[in-house]
């Protein structure tokens, strides 16, 4: 029998040292550290995984680790163990609910799901976790509504100063709504949801491990932290490369310049320009500027009546409902006593309260003890989405209305015409076939 070879020695024995060394460092000063914080450590949810990743990676801790407090080398291993976590809670755990992950609804690469997506799961296995509760017709059964438009229910509970105006002993209301993308939005935006309710991951990951999974065990704070950190740094919550740079503090991103004579028109759209009719230049970034194309920009007062960064817009969604979703009637009562009656298919941020949005948002509304913006004139606004990627993550709107950017457009064909939403609608605005080539074209690029 042969000798094996010198390189093979030479390789087993500096495995060995890895494995000595890793092992010495998990004992190291930096751990120490870190377990002297206090700061109870939770057992790993999955000791199966943990003992694998520990023979892998050397030193491997619980992800209990602060990167921040270690030597190099044991701040990669603990990013990496957190990572590892942080990615098994997302895919894998169903915190003893229906088996749902949060992979069952942000799903693939697009983050999301839409009726494709939906008809081809049904096909494979009807049994899927996505055909239970919330994804149901009418939370018992049927797969009609998601086969259709891959909508959720979101129950909203009422504040105190909403009632159905035909069921005033109502607490909350039922509404169908499309699965975000987690493309880009956690980690570069921190309003969350359409309705802008949540401020942070944490509290949002809570939400959906309670509302969308019925959970029997509560996730610790360090498993949501996991979660909040995972969808900051995994390569599939980013639509590209320049994006997850910026999220680690890179330059933001800059709008393409377009190749083709066409892509070039529809950039036009996204350029930040004064209100100048019959000019269509900037009418898209009135709503849709800064690095994320999500924030109203300093043009879009005098059009819209908007404060400049705002973030939540009527843009007729709600009021044209193409899908024909349940038409509420809801009566809102200001700070000052008085009550107005509003009806809508998703009242957006008005159910949340818009003074209960994201603090700097609030900042840019006028103080909520004068009266002045009634909290019934908040109904339809729904959050402006960042639009980076956006040609993958089809459905659109908060319902899911467009399947399309096709479609979307045609959206803003409605609000521009009827006199829904806001005051852009009253100078006649159109946006042409060529309009909506240019515009498509351009998006693809984003
Ligand atoms: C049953 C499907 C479903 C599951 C499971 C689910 N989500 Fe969601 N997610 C939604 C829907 C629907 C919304 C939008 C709800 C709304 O705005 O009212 C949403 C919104 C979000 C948002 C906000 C996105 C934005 O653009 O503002 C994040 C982030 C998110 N979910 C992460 C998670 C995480 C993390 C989990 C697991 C802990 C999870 N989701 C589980 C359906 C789901
Ligand atoms: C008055 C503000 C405003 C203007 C102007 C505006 N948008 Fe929007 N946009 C929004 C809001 C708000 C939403 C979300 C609506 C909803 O969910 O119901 C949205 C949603 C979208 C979406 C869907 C994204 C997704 O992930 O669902 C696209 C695409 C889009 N806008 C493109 C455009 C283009 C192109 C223009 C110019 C023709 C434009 N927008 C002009 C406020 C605006």
């Amino acid at each position: 029998m042969r000798n094996p070879p010198l390189y093979c020695l030479i390789a087993s024995s500096l495995a060995g040292l890895l494995l000595l060394l890793g092992a010495l460092a998990a004992q190291g000063p930096g751990a120490a550290a870190v377990a002297s914080q206090g700061g109870a450590r939770s057992p790993s949810p999955d000791p199966g995984l943990a003992d694998t990743a520990s023979f892998l990676h050397p030193g491997f801790l619980d992800p209990d680790c602060d990167p921040d407090l270690l030597p190099p080398w044991s701040a990669i291993r603990c990013r990496f163990a957190r990572f590892l976590e942080g990615r098994r809670l997302f895919d894998d755990e169903h915190f003893g609910g229906n088996g749902r992950t949060c992979e069952t609804c942000h799903s693939g690469r697009d983050g999301t799901i839409d009726p494709d997506e939906v008809a081809l799961r049904l096909w494979l296995d009807p049994d899927d976790e996505l055909f239970t509760h919330d994804g149901l017709d009418d939370f018992t059964s049927g797969t009609s509504r998601l086969e259709a438009h891959a909508t959720i229910l979101v129950r909203r509970e009422l504040p105190p100063w909403v009632q159905l105006t035909h069921d005033p002993a109502a607490t909350s209301v039922v509404l169908a709504r499309g699965v975000p993308s987690t493309v880009n939005t956690p980690a570069l935006d921190p309003a969350l949801m359409y309705d802008l309710r949540d401020h942070t991951l944490e509290g949002q990951a809570l939400g959906a491990i309670e509302g969308h999974a019925l959970n029997t065990v509560p996730p610790t704070e360090l498993e949501l932290e996991l979660i909040a950190e995972f969808q900051q740094t995994g390569r599939r919550f980013f639509s590209s490369e320049a994006l997850r740079r910026f999220a680690r503090g890179g330059p933001a991103p800059r709008l393409p310049l377009g190749r083709t004579a066409s892509e070039q028109r529809g950039r036009e759209f996204f350029v930040d320009a004064p209100w100048d009719p019959p000019s269509k230049k900037g009418l898209c970034a009135f709503c849709h500027s800064g690095p994320m194309l999500n924030t109203a920009n300093e043009f879009v007062e005098l059009p819209t009546g908007a404060p400049p960064g705002f973030r939540a817009f009527d843009i007729g969604v709600s009021t044209r409902n193409v899908l024909n979703n349940p038409v509420v009637s809801y009566d809102v009562t200001d700070f000052c006593g008085t009550t107005l009656t509003v009806e809508s298919s998703d009242p957006g941020i008005m159910l949340t309260g818009p003074y209960d949005i994201l603090p700097e948002l609030v900042a840019l509304l006028p103080p909520e003890q004068f009266c002045i913006l009634h909290r019934a004139f908040f109904v339809n606004m729904h959050k402006t989405p960042q639009l980076w990627g956006v040609a993958d993550t089809a459905p659109y709107f908060h319902d899911n209305s467009a399947k399309t950017l096709e479609e979307v457009l045609e959206q803003y064909n409605f609000m521009f015409e009827s006199n829904v939403g806001f005051p852009i609608t009253d100078s006649n605005v159109e946006l042409t076939e060529q309009d909506i080539e240019d515009i498509v074209a351009f998006l693809r690029l984003l």
